[in-house]
């Protein structure tokens, strides 16, 4: 099997005019990409996971708001703007926690909004194309640096280190390297035995198994150590004593180091906090919602029923017409979070303070505004 870190999960097509994403709902059975440029199947992509994870739908929104606006066929500014508008409104609907598909969408609109004077229509399209390519280009940057710091942890930890992560926060979520397997992808630049010197255990992150399907593909085709457990088994190994640290990835924070993950994180969290293992979220800027004091104010997305009683099954497992909880995340409380690794340093409480001091501020708002968010 390929090794992961050289797959692209999201790309602009040459041409310029279709989205390019690895099919993730396949993986790792199959390597199949998809061509999108239809506002319809790029919602539909995102909202069924073929592309997923915070970053990764941040570039996904940043390049879909460029080819739905050059198809725009109108010379005219303030019409231009108005229809960028709609399609900026309907793609952030396709999913709701991750503030990244948001803020990429924002950002893009903010872009158009400051620059359009002195511009014509098709000056302006070229310009967006040109931002939309800088996010996913920044994206692989961000990642980097917080593979960086969070590979300082590991060196003081030291070489045989035991590394438990939730969900997946690694390259497929994000345009290259991720975020939370960051650190692992450094290490082994670094010259770190992947076998000797590095033991991952995935969660396997129950309801759509991103832990067994998506970062153990990802360890596993990197050469590493890796090991899949049910989510129900991280008490169990965190109290043998194999796990030197936790890594896991996230799809919003509250200025108060509150932060949204993959359903089940704070869960671990707590069993981290009574090992007392230390609890690292990885995150990149982008990630941190300054607009929202605590995580009680985080949309947590509901999805269907099914895909708890039925999708991983032959047979339903579940007798017809009883309740399903299905929430997609859950909140961490900040007091369970040891630090937050960001693209610029590592933030510890107060995480408010700490956001501030690095330069993280609330950004302007055009979708995703605080009273969508009830
Ligand atoms: O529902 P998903 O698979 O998109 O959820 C992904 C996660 O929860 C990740 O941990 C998060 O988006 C961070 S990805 C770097």
């Amino acid at each position: 099997m390929a090794n992961a870190l050289n797959l692209d999960t999201v790309v602009l097509s040459e041409d310029g005019k279709s989205i390019i994403i690895l099919d993730q709902t396949l993986l790792p059975g199959k390597t199949e990409y998809l061509s999108l440029n239809k506002a319809e199947d790029i919602w539909e992509a995102i909202y069924k996971l073929r592309v997923r994870g915070a970053p990764a739908i941040g570039v996904t929104g940043g390049f879909a708001y460029y080819i739905l606006a050059s198809q725009l066929d109108t010379d005219d500014m303030d019409q231009f703007v108005a229809e960028c508008t709609k399609i900026m409104e309907y793609i952030n609907s396709s999913r709701p926690t991750a503030v990244n598909l948001s803020w990429a969408l924002n950002r893009m609109h903010a872009v158009l909004l400051a620059e359009k004077e002195g511009k014509t229509v098709a000056q302006m399209k070229e310009r967006l194309k040109e931002e939309s390519i800088a996010i996913r280009e920044e994206d692989i940057a961000i990642s980097r640096n917080i593979g960086a710091y969070g590979y300082e942890l590991l060196e003081k930890l030291g070489r045989g280190v035991g590394v438990m992560t939730h969900c997946n926060a690694g390259t497929l979520a994000t345009a290259k390297y991720g975020t939370a397997l960051a650190p692992i992808y450094i290490a082994l630049e670094q010259g770190w035995d992947p076998k000797k010197d590095l033991h991952v255990y995935c969660d396997e992150t129950r309801p759509l198994l991103q832990g067994a399907r998506l970062s153990a593909y990802e360890m596993q085709t990197a050469g590493v150590d890796t090991y899949v457990q049910c989510d129900n088994m991280a008490s169990y190994t965190m109290k043998s004593g194999k796990i030197g640290i936790i890594f896991v990835g996230c799809d919003r924070v509250a200025a108060n180091g509150d932060f949204a993950n993959k359903i089940g994180t704070s869960g671990v969290a707590i069993i981290a906090k009574h090992y007392g293992i230390p609890f690292y979220v990885c995150a990149p800027s982008s990630t941190i919602d300054m607009t929202l004091e605590s995580g009680d104010e985080i949309n947590i997305e509901q999805r269907k029923a099914e895909e708890v009683t039925e999708m991983w099954y032959e047979q339903r497992m579940a007798p017809e017409g009883v309740g399903v909880v299905n929430p997609a995340f859950d909140v961490t409380d900040h007091s369970l979070v040891t630090g937050i690794i960001t693209e610029k340093g590592i933030a510890t409480a107060p995480f408010k303070e700490s956001f501030e001091k690095m330069g993280i501020r609330p950004v302007e708002k055009y979708v995703d505004k605080k009273e969508l968010c009830s």
